[in-house]
């Protein structure tokens, strides 16, 4: 597996594949690499020629009080994770090489798809979101791009991006994999301590409740935020940021009572951590 670290590098590795008209998958990544990520690598390698995957902790999508300096940086580890998972590159590159000048040109998906859920308290980050995936596209030209749905909001905000600016790619949205006792998987589990990592539980815990509801015929967007909320306020290390339901595609505000397929998104504090979690409420319920 080779190592590029600058866009010329990258450039001149996949330009010769191109001729011969072999596909390139994208994996994007801040690193840190869990199976989730993993899951990902496996797929674009089973369904391209070439997979690429950026590690880059993107300083533009994190807020002036984020963790951009606690960010895990474990490059060596990814690389080994990554290779093992079939990818043929990573593409590292530094700060400066991605963002060359102090005067910036942004990329940015506006509207409340970029608004509710963590744009709300995050109001910066999505616009660093597109702005280094935009740039990433335009680097490695990928024929697939492979995303989680457990940043399900990001999923949708790319997907607009993708279509209003008539990138010629496949987005790949992948489903959640989480740890056995049902935390998604993270980079930053990595932050929470044994009593945190118990706490955390209720997140899935809480989706799972509202999942129930739904199959047993509840389409009221309000009880089913209330049951989420009720399981969470259980947990006493848990501090929510939020509990909200939007029609996807789009994050449109949901029909009353609920129709057609509605993301079920919540944010939670466990000590200093933040962490996310999410379930597609529909004909086919993931959680
Ligand atoms: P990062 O948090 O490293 O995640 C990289 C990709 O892995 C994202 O598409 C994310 O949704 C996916 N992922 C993370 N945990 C997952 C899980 N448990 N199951 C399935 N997929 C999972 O998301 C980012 O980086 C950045 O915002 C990025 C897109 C790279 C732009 O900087």
């Amino acid at each position: 597996m080779i190592l590029c670290k600058s866009i010329a590098e990258l450039r001149a590795l996949l330009k010769p594949l191109k001729t011969q008209g072999k596909t390139v998958g994208l994996v994007p990544t801040m690193g840190a690499l869990h199976a989730g990520h993993g899951s990902l690598i496996a797929a674009s390698a089973r369904e391209n020629d070439f997979t690429v995957v950026s590690v880059f902790v993107n300083p533009t999508q994190f807020g002036p009080n984020e963790d951009l300096d606690a960010y895990p940086r474990t490059l060596e580890s990814d690389c080994q994770l990554a290779e093992k998972m079939g990818a043929n590159a990573v593409f590292a590159p530094s700060v400066h090489e991605m963002y060359p000048s102090e005067d910036m040109t942004w990329v940015e998906v506006t509207g409340n798809i970029t608004k509710v859920l963590c744009g709300k308290s995050r109001p910066i980050h999505f616009r660093g979101v597109t702005t280094v995936v935009a740039k990433l596209f335009l680097i490695a030209a990928p024929d697939r791009a492979y995303f989680g749905q457990k940043d399900a909001q990001q999923a949708e905000v790319i997907k607009r991006m993708v279509k209003d600016l008539f990138f010629d790619l496949e987005l790949r949205i992948m489903p959640i994999v989480r740890e056995e006792d049902g935390l998604a998987k993270s980079s930053r589990n990595t932050y929470l301590n044994a009593k945190e990592r118990q706490a955390a539980l209720c997140l899935s815990r809480s989706l799972k409740e509202a999942e129930r509801l739904y199959r047993n015929g509840e389409r009221n967007p309000e009880v089913l935020k209330k049951a989420v909320r009720n399981v969470l306020n259980a947990e006493p290390l848990a501090e929510i940021d939020y509990v909200d339901i939007y029609a996807v595609p789009g994050l449109k505000e949901p029909a009353v009572p609920l129709t057609g397929e509605n993301l079920l998104a919540i944010a939670v504090k466990i000590g200093t951590t933040r962490l996310i979690d999410n379930v597609v409420l529909g004909d086919i319920t993931t959680c």
